[in-house]
Formats: structure tokens, C-alpha cells, sequence
């Protein structure tokens, strides 16, 4: 059911270092990013792939995580993502970055559903600097990061939870390192 792969579709923050990601499975989740809706089916966007060990640790070095959490190191050493796609636009194909901002949170879901339905699961990561990115990649000049997605093997727990009396939709860990994630409530986002 579409409903338990949105449920286990979690932000992982700690991964299975020993299980590498193949560039195969890489290319099922971009498969499933072709298919996906774009603003008039100009479909601006260009993949790359990490699975190889240097050119992943190239890309954790690049990506920043869990700001919710700065007292923490996330991922733990030694539980970071063992793949990486970096969601491109192709500036030739269309200039304007702006207007593709929705298209690239469509690409980004559905690349990681798929990766769910694989038994493995990501983190989207916007925060990164574009241009050191392009660099330490050697992208073409007009080829620009609008999102990182990190993959591997989920290996943390991650419960959802109701947003408390207080309001608040902050994550949180508890002492053993669980990650809880509170949700609005279905009644009180229904206008
Ligand atoms: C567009 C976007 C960018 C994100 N960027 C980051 C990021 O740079 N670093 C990070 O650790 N998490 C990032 N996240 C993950 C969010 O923190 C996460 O979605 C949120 O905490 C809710 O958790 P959940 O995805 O498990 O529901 C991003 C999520 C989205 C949708």
C-alpha cells in the first residue's frame, strides 16, 4: 500500500555502512524521477550518481545534516549514507532555477519511495553550498545542484508521533537514539 511506503519513508540519518548501494538501484530510483509530472514537461533535470566509495565520501564532506540537532553529530561516524544522487538542473535546458523549485521536491518523493519499496531508504538534503558541490564534482557550468538525496540501508529507529499540547514539530532523539518525528494532526490541517 502507497500509505505504509509514505509511512516508512523517513528522513534516515544513520545507515548500514556495510551495505553498498549499486549504480542498478540508483538508476530503478531515477527511472521512477523520469516518470515523474513537470511544469509544462520541460523536465530540466539531470542525475548524478554516487555508489563509489570516493566519490561518496567526496559528497557527505559537502552535505549538512539534522539542524534540529546541533548537539549532535549526525550521521553517527560510521553510519553514513553509502550513495548519493544530486538532483541537477540542466540550465541549458532551462535557465530560471526558480521555477522548478516544486518539481524538484516531486523527483526527490518518488526516487525515494522507490528506494523503500527496495528496502532502503534516504534523506533529502538541501543543505549543502551548490557551488562547492559543482565543483568538487566537476559539473558543467550550467549543470546546477537544486538537491542532494542520500541513500543506503536504513539502520536507526524512526517513530512518528502526534504534535504535543505545546505545539511543537521539532525531532527529537531519546537516550537510546531514537528519532521521533512529530506530525500535524489530520484535523487540524483540514481547512
Ligand atoms: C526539501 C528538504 C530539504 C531537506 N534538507 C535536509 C538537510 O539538509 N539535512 C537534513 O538532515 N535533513 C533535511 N531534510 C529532512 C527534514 O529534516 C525531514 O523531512 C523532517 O525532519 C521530517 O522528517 P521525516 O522526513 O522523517 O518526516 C530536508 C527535507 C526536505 C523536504
Amino acid at each position: 500500500m502507497l500509505i505504509d511506503l509514505v509511512r516508512k519513508n523517513r528522513s534516515f540519518r544513520g545507515y548500514d555502512h556495510s551495505r553498498k548501494i549499486t549504480k542498478e538501484e540508483l538508476l530503478c530510483m531515477v527511472e521512477a524521477a523520469r516518470l515523474c509530472p513537470s511544469s509544462v514537461n520541460i523536465q530540466p533535470f539531470k542525475y548524478y550518481l554516487a555508489y563509489e566509495e570516493d566519490k561518496v565520501f567526496i559528497l557527505q564532506k559537502e552535505t549538512h545534516w539534522a539542524r534540529g540537532l546541533p548537539e549532535m553529530t549526525l550521521p553517527h561516524p560510521g553510519k553514513e549514507p553509502t550513495a548519493f544522487i544530486v538532483i541537477c538542473q540542466d540550465q541549458r535546458i532551462f535557465e530560471s532555477l526558480a521555477r522548478f523549485q516544486k518539481d524538484v521536491g516531486i523527483v526527490a518523493q518518488t526516487m525515494l519511495l522507490q528506494a523503500v519499496e527496495m528496502g532502503l531508504g534516504g534523506c533529502m538534503i538541501g543543505n549543502f553550498n551548490a557551488a562547492s558541490v559543482k565543483e568538487v564534482l566537476g559539473l558543467e557550468e550550467q549543470m546546477h545542484p537544486l538537491l542532494i538525496v542520500a541513500v543506503g540501508k536504513p539502520d536507526e529507529e524512526i517513530i512518528l508521533t502526534d504534535v504535543g499540547e505545546g505545539g511543537s514539530t521539532s525531532y527529537y532523539r531519546d537516550d537510546e537514539d531514537r528519532h521521533y518525528v512529530p506530525k500535524r494532526a489530520l484535523d487540524d490541517i483540514i481547512l
